[in-house]
């Protein structure tokens, strides 16, 4: 038997922070030894909410250097972008055609960015979570690693695929395979630095609420320095009037690699003075043999070009299978 697949993006949108690092990049790096993987670049997403022309391909390029710097092997996973392949909107107008409007609009993520944007949200902006059906759908997933924030748009992809399969298939043959989410609970959720009860984002508009993983030293020292804490001593785990200790405590356990029951213990008694510093010197240890391979792959435009072209001529050939069967259930003929 083969192995089980999971498919799994990230929106170039400006560049990628610890949240994506730890509750998606990360993950993929471990599970890609285990599963056929396939890991894309969201940048159809990206033009959801207002964007540089300019800068799209360069944030692209970038992000697909960070999924190989933080660890994806390109041997391994395949690597591909979202826009060079065009079942994925394909695939995604057909789903709008099947997916009751109510389900998009109780979308946690719509209602957050639609209040920021007022009278220019977009359709697209709504549309979102169907175009991110088609690319999980498409390529016929076992599981879909994302963090927590991610949960829902997973959720309402199984409702889309098994609206499919109930209206145009039947439970003997089901026209697609529904996926299961899959969420590991450490660093699932990476808090902004600014307040430990809101997720750390890339629309944020403070950079001083997030650690990019491309800052250089002096920047997350002084992020660090400047960030969020209590005026309490010791620090502590899972204290609901702490946010923000809980989650620079959990930064560091995942970025220094030990068990929380020991970081609990070596900082009971310490104060912030004591801990900002030990946290920036972690952090800045970690990231650093990512930044180093980050510059370099930068610096080769044509590996990431031929990595991208090589992930984009596999993933097609699965992609048009799968909008090829759909368009089938659905009663379209073949060109001849
Ligand atoms: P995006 O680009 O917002 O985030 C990419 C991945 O990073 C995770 N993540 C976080 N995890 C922990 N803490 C945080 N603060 C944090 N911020 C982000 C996200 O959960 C996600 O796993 N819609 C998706 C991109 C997408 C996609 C897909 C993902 C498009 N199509 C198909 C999976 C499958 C998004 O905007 O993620």
């Amino acid at each position: 038997m083969g192995k089980n697949r999971i498919l799994s993006g990230i929106q170039p949108t400006g560049n990628l922070h610890l949240g994506n690092y730890l509750g998606a990049i990360r993950n993929w790096v471990n599970l890609q030894e285990e599963y056929d993987s396939f890991l894309f670049l969201a940048d159809l997403h990206a033009i959801t909410v207002p964007h540089d022309p300019a800068k799209l391909a360069e944030n692209t390029y970038e992000a697909a250097a960070t999924y190989i710097a933080c660890g994806i092997d390109p041997q391994k996973s395949t690597v591909f972008v979202q826009s060079h392949i065009s079942a994925h909107s394909e695939l995604a107008w057909l789903f709008n055609c099947i997916t009751p409007l109510n389900w998009l609009e109780r979308m946690i993520q719509f209602k957050e960015k639609a209040v920021k944007q007022g009278e220019n949200v977009t359709v697209g902006l709504l549309d979102y979570p169907v175009l991110q059906a088609a690319d999980i759908l498409l390529y016929e997933p076992d599981r879909v690693p994302v963090g927590e924030d991610q949960k829902q748009h997973v959720e309402l992809t199984r409702d889309i695929a098994n609206r499919l399969n109930f209206q145009y298939g039947s439970e003997e043959n089901p026209i697609i395979k529904v996926p299961e989410p899959l969420i590991q609970a450490a660093g699932a959720r990476v808090m902004s630095l600014a307040d430990g009860t809101k997720k750390m984002s890339k629309s944020d508009p403070s950079e001083m609420s997030r650690i990019d993983l491309v800052d250089p030293p002096e920047v997350i020292q002084r992020k660090i320095k400047r960030c969020k804490t209590d005026p309490v001593r010791g620090l502590e785990f899972d204290n609901a009037e702490r946010p923000e200790c809980n989650n620079l405590l959990t930064l560091y356990t995942l970025l220094s690699g030990q068990t929380k029951e020991a970081v609990a213990t070596e900082c009971a008694d310490m104060g912030w003075g004591q801990f900002k510093p030990l946290l920036t010197e972690t952090m800045v240890e970690a990231l650093k043999p990512i930044q180093d391979k980050f510059h370099g792959l930068m610096s080769d435009r044509t590996y990431l070009e031929s990595i991208l072209q090589q992930g984009r001529e596999k993933a097609e050939a699965i992609a048009l299978m799968t909008l090829e069967k759909t368009k089938t259930a659905l009663g379209y003929s073949k060109p001849l």
